[in-house]
């Protein structure tokens, strides 16, 4: 019998067919029949945003050729679109006004000059294989990005966003010392199912839930908050080994002894390390996550690699942008000198802020539309440490240490583990006044503070065996001025921009879903290659 005819027979329910499934198949099977009414979550992935790379046949029939694009950036969004084109035979060249392709995503390694708005200078001088990625850094499996890394062959290692040995520090909640992620998972987890468990034998929850719901809903928070039975009051008493050990199980008679003393529920409560979980449940935060091996920049290494350099005109400041009857024409500043270029079709994927510094013919509400995204700061510091003693003191390897500090987090690097060897420690990666605050400090002033600030969390051998270290502020960045942007509102202003504009396309991650990641910016490129490619077959 075919699944689909079932619920549409009369007198044959589809509570009855779930029942039946249920009967004969087990839970499992039913709900996999569940899900495949539609009733239930499938196994399935979410599905992609479909994506038809144009290809030179697309022309055949149609007796058109494919046109002269200039694309101005090359961030992920410009060399995609420009690889996409490419792909078709377009004619593409990429204005940069910078000396190298990659836009926010940047990898910074020994012998890079990292120079800020206003004119400080720092000449990186991390050791050979040493790097920090000063933009994106990690990759969910449901990305795009993911795909790009496999269609240019750029090898993925996972990315440890997230460790249960890492540490929680809020020291506003005072708090004197942080706290392992599992140990203040164990606390919140077990007094939260204490708190259930009780509510619940005692009738709190009768008018939701049923005898068997209320056996089962216990069950569950036994194991989920590792509490005690009924006789004990359903306590959490944190004897249980997942709040860590202070003397590990070992050989013999050493069994190991649970790190104490547990706090009470009130402390556990007052403490705020709940607070920090939610984040591991977030669609692009949550592990596993990949990075590519050698440095984030090996993508867009593989895409200009894969549009020829000879496109690419780097340290061409985009000047003006004229939308003409047909085609447009674009001027820009290289080494001095105005030069013009025109073409049929453009297609910007500078940040909004920036464009909108720069003369246009455009009209006044895409000047407005281009000036509503407000940019938003972010800013890191790599350290670059003799000795990996967060691995061998601490037996961290990998994840983030969530703080309340103004360096927020600490980020343990996810390559090279156990080598013995040195390694770099991002010492904050910070958002907002956090960011300004260390943006308007010197280089030297930075990783002072840094060291002081994460010296209350590893102690004072946190100031000792910095090698070297870069700090970057992308308020401070010439040509991109802020680490990504925020919408007031999608509106009008974003609809707009998601149009062409005569001639003039607009793409990048603030016109998509996804700010502030790489996907959103490939999502926005396949966008308008798609559009300007149907377009251009339409004639
Ligand atoms: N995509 C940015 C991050 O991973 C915001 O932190």
């Amino acid at each position: 019998m075919a699944i689909g005819h079932a619920s549409d027979e009369p007198g044959f329910s589809r509570r009855s067919f779930l029942a039946r499934v249920g009967a004969t198949g087990g839970a499992g099977a039913m709900f996999a029949t569940m899900g495949a009414l539609g009733l239930a979550p499938s196994a399935e992935a979410a599905t992609k945003t479909p994506f038809q790379p144009p290809r030179p046949s697309d022309f055949s029939l149609r007796g058109r050729g494919a046109a002269k694009v200039v694309v101005l950036g090359a961030g992920i969004a410009g060399l995609t679109a420009a690889y996409e084109l490419g792909k078709a035979g377009y004619n593409v060249t990429i204005l940069e006004a910078q000396d190298r392709v990659g836009g926010r995503n940047r990898t910074l390694r020994g012998g890079d000059k990292l120079t800020e708005i206003g004119g400080a200078t720092q000449h990186i001088g991390f050791s050979k294989g040493q790097y920090m990625n000063a933009g994106p850094a990690r990759i969910a499996q449901w990305m795009t990005t993911m795909d790009y890394c496999r269609e240019l062959g750029v090898p993925l290692e996972v990315f440890t966003n997230s460790n249960a040995d890492a540490y929680i520090y809020n020291e506003s909640a005072g708090m004197t010392a942080p706290v392992r992620w599992r140990t203040a998972k164990a606390d919140v987890y077990g007094y939260i199912s204490e708190l259930l468990a009780k509510a619940t034998d005692q009738g709190a929850l009768d008018q939701r839930l049923t005898a068997t719901d209320k056996e089962r809903l216990i069950s569950f928070l036994t194991s989920f908050g590792a509490i005690r039975g009924r006789a004990d009051g359903f306590a959490y008493r944190g004897t249980d080994g997942r709040r860590g050990y202070s003397v590990n199980p070992g050989a013999g008679h050493t069994s190991g002894t649970v790190l104490g003393p547990v706090p009470s529920l009130s402390e556990v409560l007052a403490s705020g390390v709940g607070l920090r979980f939610s984040f591991e449940f977030g669609y692009s935060q949550a592990m596993l996550m990949f990075q590519p091996v050698g440095g984030m920049d090996q993508i867009p290494r593989a895409l200009a690699q894969a549009i020829g350099h000879g496109k690419i005109r780097t340290g061409s400041k985009v000047t003006k942008i004229t939308n003409l009857a047909r085609g447009v024409r674009v001027e820009y500043q290289k080494n001095g000198r105005t030069s013009v270029l025109e073409a049929d079709y453009c297609i910007a994927t500078l940040p909004p802020h920036i464009l909108a510094k720069i003369p246009h013919n455009l009209g006044a509400n895409v000047q407005a539309a281009l000036a509503t995204p407000v940019p938003e700061s972010t800013g890191k510091i790599g350290l670059e440490y003799r000795r990996r003693w967060w691995e061998e003191d601490e037996g961290i390897y990998g994840g983030i240490t969530n703080t309340d500090l103004d360096l927020s987090t600490i980020w343990y690097p996810s390559s090279g583990y156990g080598s013995g060897g040195r390694g770099v420690v991002i010492g904050y990666y910070n958002f907002g006044g956090n960011a300004d605050r260390y943006a308007a400090m010197t280089h030297a002033d930075r990783l002072r503070r840094a060291l002081d600030q994460g010296a209350k969390i590893h102690g004072e051998k946190y100031r000792q065996g910095v090698a070297s270290s870069a700090s970057i502020a992308w308020t401070r960045q010439p040509h991109i001025e802020g680490g990504w942007i925020g919408w007031p509102s999608r509106g009008a202003e974003y609809a707009l921009l998601n149009e062409p504009q005569g001639n003039v396309y607009f793409s990048g991650d603030w016109l998509s879903y996804e700010i502030a990641w790489q996907h959103g910016a490939f999502e926005s490129a396949r966008k308008v290659v798609t559009e300007l490619h149907q377009r251009v077959l339409k004639g």
